[in-house]
């Protein structure tokens, strides 16, 4: 049987392997998308178990074909993040190395019927998962309030003319529905003065940003994916997360630092009080960008952000000194 197309190069590859920890046997990937990185973790380690999810459909049968020829594939299943901690009961394992590369597929994108892309014409949809989630971009645009709008292209895409952008939304919809890409799109590209509009910049990219991460609750699930990560690592396990722009990259952030520095105790202590201990170390203090050559090759990669997290050796889930959170 050919292989399924699936449109999509790993970014970072040779640096999330270097990230791996040495005789990895248990490998969890969060985000298979077209298995590349699975692919390129298996051929480092064949000896390794590697377990994947993936909450889009074509992204898991794309990677169950690409992936057939590897015996250490033991399981792949179509889940989010949210539903990571059912699975794991199932697996019972603790994993020395988790990945997530967060965000879409260059396959997602490029597939007008998914309604991700300003540049193609296509249903506003944007669900990752078309058949278990019901809310689409064209559902949101048409039931919420005007201030709920606002709301979510400000804090979701830090959009400054959320205000008028909302409006004319709201007074579009007076008349019709916006349904699809390209009605949404030109409609941003009018409201947003001609003088503020950024060469090499669509001016519908923070609308389209926002809009995919309502849809799909990308917020709280990246919250649920650290929940579940910091608890099912192996002692000395490694999580890597690659992010595309700064709302998915601040909450690795903020949440690698307080597990690496979790103490609450006022300042002006002497000592810590308060018994919370390290659960490990935040691996770089910037996180780790494409070179020109990958940028060249794939563009893509030049917003990716790697962060790598090493769980302590010592303090683990269960433990008296579990971190309270
Ligand atoms: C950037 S692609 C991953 C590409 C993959 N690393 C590869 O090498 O082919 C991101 C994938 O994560 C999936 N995804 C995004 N958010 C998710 C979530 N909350 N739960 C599960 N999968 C998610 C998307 O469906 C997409 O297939």
């Amino acid at each position: 049987m050919s292989e399924p197309r699936f449109r999509h190069l790993p970014v970072l590859l040779a640096e999330v392997l270097g990230s791996t920890p040495a005789n990895s046997k248990n490998l969890l990937d969060c985000t298979l998308g077209g298995a590349g990185h699975s692919r390129a973790l298996l051929g480092k380690f064949p000896k390794a178990n590697l377990y994947g999810i993936d909450r889009d459909p074509t992204a898991l049968a794309a990677s169950r074909h690409r992936l057939a020829e590897y015996p250490g594939v033991t399981a792949i299943e179509q889940a989010s993040f949210l539903e990571l901690p059912y699975w794991a009961e199932k697996w019972r394992k603790p994993f020395d190395f988790i990945l997530a590369d967060l965000g879409m597929s260059s396959e997602q994108l490029a597939t007008p019927e998914r309604g991700f892309s300003f540049l193609q014409e296509g249903p506003l949809d944007m669900r990752m998962d078309p058949f278990r989630q019901v809310e689409t971009a064209t559902q949101i645009l048409q039931q919420r309030s005007e201030f709920e709008i606002r709301r979510l292209l400000q804090t979701y895409g830090e959009e400054r003319f959320a205000p008028q952008i909302a409006r004319a939304i709201v007074q579009h919809r007076a008349n019709a529905p916006l349904v699809t890409t390209s009605e949404l799109a030109e409609l941003v590209e009018r409201v947003i003065p001609r003088k503020f509009q950024k060469p090499n910049f669509h001016p519908a990219t923070q609308t389209f940003q926002a809009l995919r991460m309502e849809v799909n609750r990308e917020p709280e699930e990246i919250n649920a994916l650290l929940d579940f990560a910091i608890k099912n690592l192996q002692p000395g396990g490694r999580l890597a997360i690659i992010s595309f722009h700064s709302l998915e990259d601040r909450p690795v952030k903020q949440r690698f630092r307080e597990w690496e520095r979790p103490c609450r105790c006022p300042s002006d202590l002497p000592r810590c009080v308060c018994g919370l201990q390290a659960l490990g170390v935040s691996l770089q203090r910037k996180p780790i960008v494409a070179g020109a050559e990958e940028i060249e090759k794939n563009p893509r990669s030049r917003s990716a952000r790697l962060r790598i997290f090493e769980r302590n050796a010592t303090c683990f889930p269960g433990s008296d000194k579990e971190y309270r959170n």
